[in-house]
């Protein structure tokens, strides 16, 4: 499973992608919206300057001419734009002619199987299922994750990729690899809590002092060099 980073923040993304396991980000129009004063296109182009890989850029427009409009300006800013196309019936619209363009897509807020086949049907690129916001709302947002990749599975002819969106901690991370899904959107805090753990400090920190004592102790043991007697008379 890849690793996206869920975030317009150019600092999170900087801090990530030197673990050199980011494989793209994606953004939404609130994540832009916390990054005051930041001009849309020109925080794109920097993000697409940063991370080698995918960078969703979600459309404003509702309606398939607006999306198409939009669609088409963002593919045109780089060749790792992804553009991101809302799950209503106007997106879908879209995303079939996108497809054909060779324009790449990924298809947000899904939350259900059967939004998720008609992306496929639409050659969408990606679909992004919102685990989290399934969950807030006492639905079982990995079970959606399991239907998708499944129906995919039976499916061979569908290309789209599932990308694990709305993940709000570690455990999140694991079940949507588990579940099988081909990337997850995470955002920074999560990431950096998922390659915590406090065995892992607790285990360094024994291993360094340890060594730190031996070196202590091999340098009190150690058996004084006799200098040449011209070298000690200098
Ligand atoms: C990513 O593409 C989504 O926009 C994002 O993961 C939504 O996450 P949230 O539900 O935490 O806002």
């Amino acid at each position: 499973m890849q690793i996206f980073l869920d975030t317009a923040n150019l600092d999170e993304i900087r801090e990530i992608a030197a673990w050199g396991i980011l494989a793209g980000v994606t953004t939404n129009p609130s994540l832009l919206a916390k990054e005051k004063g930041a001009d849309f296109r020109a925080t794109i182009e920097e993000i697409c300057r940063l991370v080698n890989g995918p960078v969703s850029a979600e459309v404003i427009s509702t309606d398939v001419a607006g999306m198409l409009d939009e669609a088409r300006r963002y593919a045109a800013w780089h060749p790792n734009v992804v553009v991101k196309i809302p799950l209503i019936p106007n997106g879908i619209s879209a995303v079939s002619t996108l497809a054909r363009e060779g324009i790449k897509t990924n298809v947000t807020l899904c939350f259900n199987a059967n939004q998720a086949l008609f992306t496929a049907l639409a050659g969408a690129t990606y679909v992004s299922p919102f685990v989290g916001r399934l969950d807030d709302i006492s639905e079982d947002g990995m079970a959606l994750i399991r239907d998708i990749a499944q129906i995919y599975r039976n499916y061979p002819q569908l290309k789209t990729q599932v990308l694990a969106a709305s993940i709000r901690h570690p455990r999140h991370l694991t079940d949507a690899a588990l579940a099988g899904a081909d990337v997850a959107t995470v955002p920074a805090a999560v990431l950096k809590q998922a390659i915590k753990h406090p065995l892992t400090d607790a285990g360094l920190e024994k291993f360094l002092s340890d060594w730190k004592k031996r070196q202590a102790e091999k340098s009190a043991t150690a058996i004084p060099v006799e200098l040449p007697a011209a070298v000690a008379r200098a």
